[in-house]
């Protein structure tokens, strides 16, 4: 029998009116798929990020296959780390420290990041705080325009990085926010499967080919603009490319760490 005829009843996206403490522990525990909070930012939220993201830094792009510049801002550890996880530790903060400056300039009103991971540290019941590495607070909550999708990858700190934070997290689960929506594709899909040693046949230079996740149970959630999503990136997700219009979301990671706290970074 195919393994796609035996559903996981527990692996489903669950839409939500808000983000609770029992949606956290079950996506923690790795059984929920997903939880999308329509509407988590309003239309005029999105607007005024959209805006203000105008103020901020732009990637290098090239105007004659792509008409606007793309949206990419604040500093991801991911991309300052060595083979053996080791943090590139001067380029990090200081990349870390401009960035913030220029947030701070940007003057983003609501901040997108700092409105949920208020209401994220409520739903739990304690404040959410940056991850810290020798006591130093990380970068938490890029902005990312992805038009052309995401490979088939997982994201687990506890592989990539181990011991890089003073906190040790137990369960990694992403969120993200969309405040530009393309009218067709973007979907984020997520599979019901963790990486496995065995997965390496399928690797590609970034992410994994299709054969990884061929019968596996799976959701896809079509952004709709100012929706909030939290998945556990320890399953396997990818982005489809959008053919049109802009698919700009703030994003960051949670961890759950030892002691029953939250802790954020990008
Ligand atoms: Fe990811």
């Amino acid at each position: 029998m195919p393994r796609t005829m035996a559903l996981d009843p527990l692996f489903t996206a669950v839409d939500s009116a808000a983000f609770t403490d029992r949606h956290l522990a079950n996506l923690a525990a790795g059984t929920l798929a997903a939880v999308r909070v329509p509407g988590f930012l309003d239309s005029a939220a999105c607007r005024a990020a959209v805006a203000a993201s105008g103020r901020l830094p732009t990637a290098d792009y090239d105007p004659a296959r792509v008409p606007t510049p793309i949206v990419r801002f604040g500093p991801a550890l991911n991309d300052y780390l060595g083979q053996d996880g080791d943090l590139d530790a001067d380029r990090y903060w200081a990349d870390a420290e401009a960035a913030r400056a220029t947030w701070h300039r940007a003057g983003m009103r609501p901040d997108p990041v700092a409105v949920s991971l208020a209401r994220l540290g409520s739903a739990w019941g304690a404040a959410v705080t940056p991850a810290t590495i020798g006591g130093r607070a990380v970068f938490g909550g890029t902005l990312r325009e992805i038009n052309s999708g995401a490979p088939i990858h997982y994201d687990d700190v506890n592989r990539e990085a181990p011991q890089l934070f003073d906190q040790e997290v137990v369960a990694q689960l992403a969120f993200n926010v969309w405040v530009a929506v393309p009218p067709t594709g973007g979907q984020t899909t997520v599979w019901r499967h963790r990486w496995e040693p065995v997965d390496e046949r399928h690797r590609r230079s970034y992410g994994y080919r299709p054969e990884t996740v061929q019968h596996c149970q799976h959701v896809s959630l079509t952004p709709a603009l100012g929706d909030g999503l939290l998945f556990n990136p320890g399953n396997v997700h990818a982005v489809r490319p959008n053919p049109g219009g802009r698919r700009i979301a703030f994003a960051y990671f949670l961890g759950l760490t030892t002691t029953g706290r939250l802790i954020a970074w990008s």
